[in-house]
């Protein structure tokens, strides 16, 4: 089946939930035999494309600028890509909207102090000890989106129910094609 290129964008504080969504989102648009998916997760984009990055507002923008041109050219030619970045500008995030056009913001959003007491990566400690400058969400900015497509509430959905909201809306944007049950 040939897809309309789309590119959906999760945005949020670090360990919000974006890589877990990408995933579960690839996975779900997989079983309705759709095979042009990709994924663009700032982590493993940082290990290769974006190696040379650190993360002053310059570097972040660049980061992102990066993403937004790749998932342009992927997103052209009928891929459907799903990008987790923190992408903490407006700006940039409204540049990658410009750039790709079939753009779909969605707001991964959790309260901070439910992030610090997840902190599956350890960085909120760290950064609350002042051990890791320039940490989103502690020692650096995050803009909230003004206008998302989707919010997703991280602290209060089942990750199921929010890849299904995500899936409704793909539907009802004419991305994916109707179906009664997304889960
Ligand atoms: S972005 O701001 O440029 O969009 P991106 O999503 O690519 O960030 O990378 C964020 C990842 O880098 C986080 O998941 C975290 O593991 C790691 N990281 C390391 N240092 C920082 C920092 N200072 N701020 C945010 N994330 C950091």
């Amino acid at each position: 089946m040939s897809t309309k290129g789309v590119t959906i964008w999760l945005t949020g504080l670090p360990s919000a939930g974006k890589t877990t969504l990408a995933h579960l989102l690839g996975n779900k648009i997989r079983e309705r035999g759709i095979a042009g998916i990709e994924i663009l997760d700032g982590d493993v984009i940082r290990m290769n494309l974006c190696k040379d990055l650190g993360f002053s507002q310059e570097d972040r923008m660049t980061n992102i600028r990066r993403i937004a041109f790749v998932s342009q050219l992927l997103t052209r030619h009928g891929v459907i890509v799903i990008v987790a970045a923190i992408s903490p500008y407006r700006e940039s995030r409204d540049h990658a909207r410009k750039e790709i056009k079939n753009f779909v913001e969605v707001f991964v959003k959790c309260p901070i102090e439910v992030l610090i007491e997840r902190d599956v990566k350890g960085l909120y400690k760290k950064a609350l000890a002042g051990n890791l400058p320039h940490f989103t969400g502690v020692s650096d900015p995050y803009e909230e989106p003004l206008n998302p497509e989707i919010l997703i509430e991280t602290n209060r959905e089942t990750p199921d129910a929010s890849t299904a909201k995500i899936l409704g809306v793909l539907e009802k944007l004419g991305y994916l094609e109707m179906r009664k049950t997304s889960l």
